[in-house]
């Protein structure tokens, strides 16, 4: 069956993006003098990789007659728009015109981007809002070979994300055992962490959730007594009102494989990891892409005890919103009317908290025992 299309009662003018740094493509998909268009947050986001490697991302529109560059070429640093062929540097001037006048006073608006994970990821920041953090570093050593996907998704890119903070559907949707959500102390900035401990067919297991923002959540998946940890990088990103998408690269990590000789271990992981994915992760996803694809935002959750760290998330999430910024939504609308949109998840957090208030301890002493990597 097909999803509801929520665009039938929504005024998607009213959609408030968030800020924040997202994952908009590959870097496999940008190779040095590469071109391509990519759908982000309402427009088109024009990304080429330079000859030298560097990669750029662009707004769409020439500023000299508006043609697409997306349909441009790279030559050595610059992109050359496909028009009258003028040409701009990798700090967006205009440096030469096709005809061999003089370039006009012309620039290039671009966003800051950053190869990352051998993915691309820019920033979105109301209002000319410059990175306010980085994407961490990762150690990959002992890990397998990622396995990369992305699915186009209806809905809000704060569904992943929030899935992360809510252990309570772990049992019934996924039929895992009974889950006990500890959040990690939090300073109130770009991140949030919550460790669950799970049990899968009586097997002790460990979710270790990190959020960098809304458009990074590395989740690490701990079955401790085989020595296996399955780790995601999930990076969702909303590319138009109610579209986003959804990408995640898995790798695996054995512990007692370090012993094995490369050859061996690499062709266990090369078996093992596709398995992992296809065969346990997938089918869980599709159960959570199912909700996601029909659910409606409850305005005023009738939230229980178990979904306070939920709760702490949605509150966590208006940070990201430029009407909690500001005070005025980028948009112009104020916050009251721009919260009153389709994103509805961080008010409905607020305002169910005080309805329903539940409680949650920040930070508590039983999480000193967990080592939380930084
Ligand atoms: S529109 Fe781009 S060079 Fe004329
Ligand atoms: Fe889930």
């Amino acid at each position: 069956m097909e999803p509801p299309d929520h665009t039938n009662d929504t005024d998607l003018s009213a959609f408030a993006y968030p800020d924040g740094w997202f994952v908009i493509a590959t870097a496999d998909e940008l190779k040095p003098g590469g071109v391509i268009t990519k759908p982000f947050m309402g427009k088109d986001v024009v990304l080429y990789r330079t000859k030298s490697g560097l990669p750029r991302a662009v707004d769409p529109y020439c500023p000299h007659l508006g043609a697409h560059l997306g349909d441009g070429k790279v030559e050595d640093e610059d992109i050359v728009c496909p028009y009258h062929k003028f040409a701009f540097s990798p700090d967006g001037r205009c440096v030469r015109t096709g005809c061999g006048d003089k370039p006009p006073q012309a620039q290039l608006e671009s966003r800051h981007v950053r190869d990352w994970n051998g993915l691309i990821a820019v920033w979105q920041g109301a209002d000319g809002r410059v990175p306010e953090w980085e994407l961490p570093e990762f150690d990959w050593a002992g890990y397998s070979a990622p396995i990369r996907s992305v699915r186009f998704l209806p809905g809000s890119v704060q569904n992943p994300t929030e899935n992360g903070f809510d252990p309570n559907h772990q049992k019934p949707l996924h039929g895992w055992g009974n889950s006990v959500a500890q959040l990690q102390p939090c300073d109130g900035s770009h991140r949030l962490d919550v460790i669950a401990r799970l049990t899968l067919k009586g097997l002790p297991i460990i979710i270790d959730v990190k959020l960098h923002g809304l458009g990074l959540m590395a989740v690490e998946v701990s079955l401790e007594r085989a020595g296996l940890q399955a780790k995601f990088l999930v990076t969702p990103a909303q590319i138009a009102p109610l579209k986003w998408t959804y990408r995640e690269t898995m790798r695996l990590r054995i512990s007692w494989l370090a012993r094995w000789p490369a050859f061996a271990r690499k062709t266990i992981y090369a078996l093992l990891a596709p398995a992992v994915y296809h065969l346990w992760y997938v089918p869980q996803l599709k159960q959570d892409i199912r909700i996601w694809e029909r659910r409606s935002f409850i305005r005023y959750p009738r939230a229980i005890a178990v979904d306070a760290p939920l709760i702490a998330y949605r509150r966590w999430a208006t940070q990201f919103y430029p009407a909690c910024k500001t005070g005025v939504a980028h948009n112009g609308k104020q916050p009251s009317e721009n919260r009153e949109a389709v994103h509805r998840f961080a008010d409905d957090g607020e305002r169910a908290h005080a309805e329903h208030p539940v409680h949650f301890v920040l930070p508590s002493r039983t999480a000193a025992k967990v080592p939380v990597p930084d």
